[in-house]
C-alpha cells in the first residue's frame, strides 16, 4: 500500500510495527493507513496492539484501514459479512474509528511457507473452491483496484486539507503506512517486477 500511495504522489513512509522497537506516532503524520491480514482469524498482534494505544490520535485525522485476507475470493456472502465483522471487532477492541475501509485479496505464497503451512493452506483454498498449485505462490491483489483506491484516498477533503495546513505551518507532513506484517510489501514488489519483466 505504501508503494501504491507514493505512486500515487504522497511522500509515504512505510513502517511496520512490532518490527524492532518500531512505534511510530500518528501525530507526526497528515494521514494514516493501516494494512493488516487476516491469519487465523486475526490481524497482527502488534498492530492491534499499536493501533489500541494510538487510537485517539489516529481518531482525530484522516485514516484508512486495509483489510488484507484471502476470504473475499469466495463468492459466498457468508464469508463476507464474516469479513465485516472481523474488521467491526478490530476496530471495536481497538477503539480507532477509521475514516475509510478497504478489503483485499492478499496472496498465498506457497513457496514461503513451511511444509504444515502449505499443506494447511493448499487444503483451506480447496475447501473454498479455489484450485492452487502448492508449488507456486499467488498474489490475487488487484493492483489497480488499489492504486485507484489510493488515489481516491489521497484526494478525500480531510487528506487534502491536513496537507494544506501542515505545508503552511511547520514543515510538510507524510503519509504513514503502517503495516502488520511485510509480505504485503513483498507482494508489492513482485507485482512491480512482474508488471516491470512483462514490459521489457
Ligand atoms: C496461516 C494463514 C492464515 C490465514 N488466515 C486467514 C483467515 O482467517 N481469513 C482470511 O480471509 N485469510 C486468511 N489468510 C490469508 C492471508 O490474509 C493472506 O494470505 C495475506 O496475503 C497474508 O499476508 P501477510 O503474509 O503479509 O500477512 C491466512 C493466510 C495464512 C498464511
Amino acid at each position: 500500500m505504501g508503494t501504491v500511495l507514493e505512486g500515487a504522489g504522497a511522500q509515504v513512509d512505510i513502517i511496520q510495527v512490532g518490527r524492532g522497537r518500531a512505534d511510530p506516532s500518528p501525530e507526526r503524520y497528515d494521514a494514516v493507513v493501516v494494512a493488516g491480514s487476516l491469519h487465523g482469524g486475526r490481524y497482527q498482534r502488534a498492530l492491534h496492539r499499536w493501533v489500541r494505544r494510538h487510537a485517539a490520535a489516529l481518531n482525530e485525522q484522516p485514516t484508512a484501514m486495509i483489510s488484507v485476507c484471502l476470504g473475499i475470493l469466495q463468492k459466498d456472502p457468508k464469508v463476507w459479512v464474516d469479513l465485516d465483522a472481523k474488521i467491526n471487532l478490530f476496530l471495536k477492541e481497538t477503539g480507532w474509528q477509521s475514516s475509510v475501509v478497504k478489503i483485499v485479496a492478499g496472496a498465498l505464497l506457497y513457496t514461503h511457507y513451511g511444509w504444515l503451512k502449505r499443506w494447511i493452506m493448499h487444503r483451506i483454498t480447496r475447501k473454498a473452491g479455489v484450485e492452487t498449485d502448492p508449488t507456486l505462490d499467488y498474489i490475487y491483489t488487484d493492483w489497480d483496484d488499489l492504486r485507484l483506491f489510493a488515489e481516491g484516498f489521497l484526494r478525500r477533503p480531510a487528506v487534502r486539507a491536513a496537507t494544506m495546513a501542515s505545508s503552511n505551518g511547520a514543515g510538510s507532513k507524510r503519509t504513514g503506512s503502517v503495516q502488520g506484517s511485510p509480505v504485503s510489501r513483498l507482494a508489492a514488489s513482485q507485482a512491480a517486477r512482474a508488471a516491470a519483466s512483462s514490459r521489457s
